[in-house]
């Protein structure tokens, strides 16, 4: 990371410093547990709860739950608009402690856990029942659920992704299985119909409106 790139972060993480609730630190600090799947960054939480007030969604399908921190940080921006969140989580027992995590923090009203593996779960949903589609699941999942995220969202509807750059911004030794499918999906996406950007927040967030 430039050094010009770190001060511009750091400049944001302070302007936003008591705006953002909740705050990815203070969340993860209230679970008791440290083996959870990582959560979106707080500038990441920022971009969707922005683009929830624009799109104002009643429905948004969530892949990948782990603790929440997510959902809770979208749903507490969508229930001013009525709206409400699906996320699909494969480990049974995470998604029990997240159901207390979303009824702790008030969100549990709108939110709904359904568990099971999201590239056999999603099919059980309709063509463009979503306002928002919201990838964050396993990485070598992104391509091979990709053309079910664009079925199930609706013409006009969001779809993003957490994690594009891995690619190009993560331990090689860790994600080394994954970088090689995010690298397929990121150019997999380019022929399906949205219009499409990656923006360098956290470790890349993929933006697309479905055409
Ligand atoms: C990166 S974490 C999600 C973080 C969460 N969105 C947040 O910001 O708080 C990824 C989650 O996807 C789940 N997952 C992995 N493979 C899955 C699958 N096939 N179906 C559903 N969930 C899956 C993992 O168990 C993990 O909890």
């Amino acid at each position: 990371m430039s050094v010009e790139y770190k001060k511009a972060m750091e400049y944001i993480e302070r302007i936003y410093e008591e705006q953002d609730d909740p705050k990815r630190l203070d969340y993860v600090a209230r679970v008791s547990r440290n083996d959870f799947g990582s959560p979106i960054t707080d500038e990441a939480a920022r971009l969707f709860k922005t683009l929830i007030h624009l799109v104002r969604p009643k429905r948004i399908l969530e892949i990948g739950t782990s603790i929440g921190f997510s959902t809770t940080s979208m749903a507490l921006a969508a229930r001013t608009y009525g709206g409400r969140i699906t996320t699909l989580e494969i480990d049974s027992s995470w998604a029990e402690i997240t159901k207390n995590i979303f009824s702790r923090e008030g969100v549990s009203d709108v939110i709904d856990i359904i568990v099971g593996d999201a590239s056999e779960t999603i099919k059980d949903f309709e063509d463009e029942t979503f306002d928002i589609v919201f990838q964050d699941s396993a990485k070598p999942l992104y391509p091979v659920m990709l053309d079910d995220c664009i079925r199930v969202l609706r013409k006009g509807g969001l779809f993003l992704v957490d994690n594009t750059l891995f690619p190009v911004r993560s331990p090689k030794e860790k994600w080394s299985d994954s970088l090689s499918k995010i690298h397929d999906f990121n150019e997999m996406l380019l022929k399906m119909p949205v219009q499409s950007t990656i923006l360098p927040i956290g470790t890349g967030c993929t933006v697309a409106v479905k055409l």
